[in-house]
Formats: structure tokens, sequence, C-alpha cells
């Protein structure tokens, strides 16, 4: 397997974001602090043909933003995406179909007014994957591919559950025939028992049409699930990177290792029956990071260092990287006896 989306040191900062009254002040030439936020950071990640990459993260930490990046949604501020070697966007705008997304709220992404059918044809025929006249043999196979009955096709979004609407944004993506799906919480809107049957689909859509696809969740269970390896991001920045078996079984920054001991863990010998390991602290704003590696205030690792400089990525095995002065530290210790 060859590395296949390229995610080339991409940073997004939104703002500065100043309210009527500080532009008012702005104009007449008074002194007003620019608040920029830096939603994502130097990301730099690789994601081979076939393979789902999860991203995790808490909430803010800039999972959706990076996703958006990756789908040519959004122009980066600096740093570019590539498909198959060529680039997402050009001059700010999005250039290629070979990439499609499917959101968390299909109610949201699907037009009130239209029937489903043309949604879904809609894409195929403006990019010519298909004729009008062939549209609706087009789009009937989609849906039966996506487990809907094509006589629905003259239906309305609210028509449908909420689970057979994130159907039908599944065949709108996957009807523009892309290599690379991005699914930015494509079920944390969905009953319990419907998550699993639109996971499943994923899986096999995914298997069967070999894409390549990011999985943004913040339920672990689910990235667990569905991805070969994980990326977890800490404002703004990856800080851990590698096969999610190995990552969620030995997390190697201590950031991952209080995520994942933030889930709810059913404690059967203790006297309360649920028991949550929360993370110490609050998240920083991204409006002013704190300095060095972002994740020290909160670190009970931190040293000095740790305020002072900001950890990169390094490699730690053919597959895994994390950005900690700590681990950099144990390595050093553990090469020098
Ligand atoms: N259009 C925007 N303008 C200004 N700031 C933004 C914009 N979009 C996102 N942000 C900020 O960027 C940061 C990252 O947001 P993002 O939505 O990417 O996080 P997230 O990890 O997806 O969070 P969640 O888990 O809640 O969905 C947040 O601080 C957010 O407030
Ligand atoms: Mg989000």
């Amino acid at each position: 397997m060859s590395d296949f989306l390229s995610i080339d040191n991409v940073s997004q900062i939104f703002g500065p974001n100043l309210t009527t009254g500080e532009k008012i002040a702005a104009k007449l030439g008074g002194k007003v602090e620019t608040r920029s936020v830096r939603a994502v950071s130097d990301v730099t990640l690789s994601v081979r043909k076939g393979e789902t990459l999860g991203l995790v993260g808490e909430s803010g930490c800039g999972k959706s933003t990076l996703g958006r990046l990756i789908a040519g949604i959004l122009p980066p501020t600096s740093g570019k995406v590539v498909i198959g070697g060529a680039p997402v966007m050009k001059n700010g705008s999005k250039v290629t179909t070979r990439v499609q997304t499917v959101f968390q709220d299909p109610f949201a992404s699907l037009d009130p007014r239209m029937k489903v059918g043309n949604t879904v044809a809609e894409g195929p025929i403006a990019h010519t994957l298909t004729t009008k006249s062939e549209a609706p043999s087009y789009v009937a196979s989609w849906f039966e591919r996506v487990g809907l009955d094509p006589v629905w096709v003259d239906r309305y979004p609210h028509q449908f559950s909420g689970g057979q609407r994130q159907r039908i944004a599944i065949a709108r993506a996957l009807a523009m025939q892309p290599d690379v799906l991005i699914c930015d919480e494509p079920v944390a809107s969905l009953d319990v028992s419907i998550q699993a049957q639109i996971i499943n689909l994923f899986l096999e859509l995914t298997r069967d049409l070999g894409l390549t696809s990011v999985f943004i969740s913040h339920d672990l269970s689910v990235v667990q699930h569905v991805s070969d390896r994980v990326a977890v991001m800490y404002l703004g920045r990856i800080v851990e990177l590698g096969p999610v078996a190995q990552v969620f079984g030995e997390p190697a920054h201590p950031y991952t290792a209080a995520l994942f001991g933030s889930v709810p863990k059913l404690v059967l010998d203790a006297e309360e029956l649920v028991h949550f390991d929360t993370i110490e602290g609050e998240v920083p704003s991204p409006l002013s990071p704190p300095s060095g590696c972002y994740y020290h205030p909160r670190c009970p690792l931190a040293t000095q260092t740790c305020g002072a400089t900001q950890p990169v990525m390094q490699q730690i095995s053919d597959l895994r990287a994390v950005a900690c002065h700590h681990f950099e530290k144990q390595q050093a210790d553990a090469i020098s006896g």
C-alpha cells in the first residue's frame, strides 16, 4: 500500500473575530486586540489507499476543520492536500470531485424542498458522471447499494427516518465516485441500533469500493471498530498517530492515555456502577494556546522542557509517531542504558 492522501503541513487560522464595536474602533484608528483562532496547526499526515484513518480528540480540537480542509470545503491558511498526486484546491477553489463528505446531521445536509432522488442525481449530472436521461437508473443503483428502496426517489427528506437520511447522504457522496470519503461524526445523531447499521454499511462500502477514508468521531469505540490507524488531535495539532490496536492498547502520549481513560467504564466490583476518569484541567483556549507542548498545563508528567519547547512528531516505529518530550526522554534513557 502506498500513500494516497497527503496532508502536507496544513494550518487553518480563523479570524480575527472582531465584534461590531471593535470593528468600528479599528476603523476609527483605535487599538484593537486581535483574536485569531489557530484551529489546525502544521498537520502532516498521509493515508494509504484503501485505509481508514480515525481522527479523535476533545470537542473544539479541530477535527471538523481538518476534515473540511481535506475535503476542499475550506481553503487552508497554509499547506496543501493532495489526492493521488493531484491537489484538492487551486487558488482557493476545490478542483476535484475525488473527495466527498458525509456529515453528522443528514437532515441539515439535505435540501428539504428537493426530492431525494434529485439530490443524489444533481452532482453526478453536473460532473458528467451520468446523463440526465440515465440519471434515474444511476440513482436507483446507488439507492440499492446503500440499502434504500429505489421507489423512494420521489420522496422528500422529512419522509425518512434518521438512519435512512444518512443512507441518502452516503448515496449522494458515493454517486460522485470519490476515491476519498471524509465522515464527520456520521453516526453521532443516530440511535445506537441504527448507528451499528450505518457503521456496517460504511465498512462494507469502503471495502467493496476500495475507498480511502478519514473517520472523525468523539466515540472512541466507533473509531476503534472502523479504523486501521488513528490520529489523536489536541488543540489543532496531531499528538499521536499509529495502528488503532497499538494506540488504543498502549498509548504513547499522556493525552491519548487520559482521553481513553475518560471513556465511561463499567466497574462491576465497585460500589458505584459507572466510573469516569476525567482529564485534569480545562482545554486551553485556541485563542491563546500555552507555550511549549500545548498539553503541558494538564499533563501529570510535564517538566520545564514541556513548558518551554514544542515537541515535534517523532517516528517511534514503522507506523507509529508521537509528539511528546517525555517519550523522547524515555527513548533516550532506554538507548543509554
Ligand atoms: N468558521 C469559524 N470561525 C472561527 N472559528 C472557528 C470556525 N470554525 C471553527 N472554529 C474554531 O476552531 C476550533 C476547532 O473547531 P472544530 O469545529 O474544528 O472542532 P471539533 O474538534 O470538530 O469539535 P467538535 O468535537 O465539537 O465537533 C474551535 O475553537 C472553533 O471554535
Ligand atoms: Mg466537529
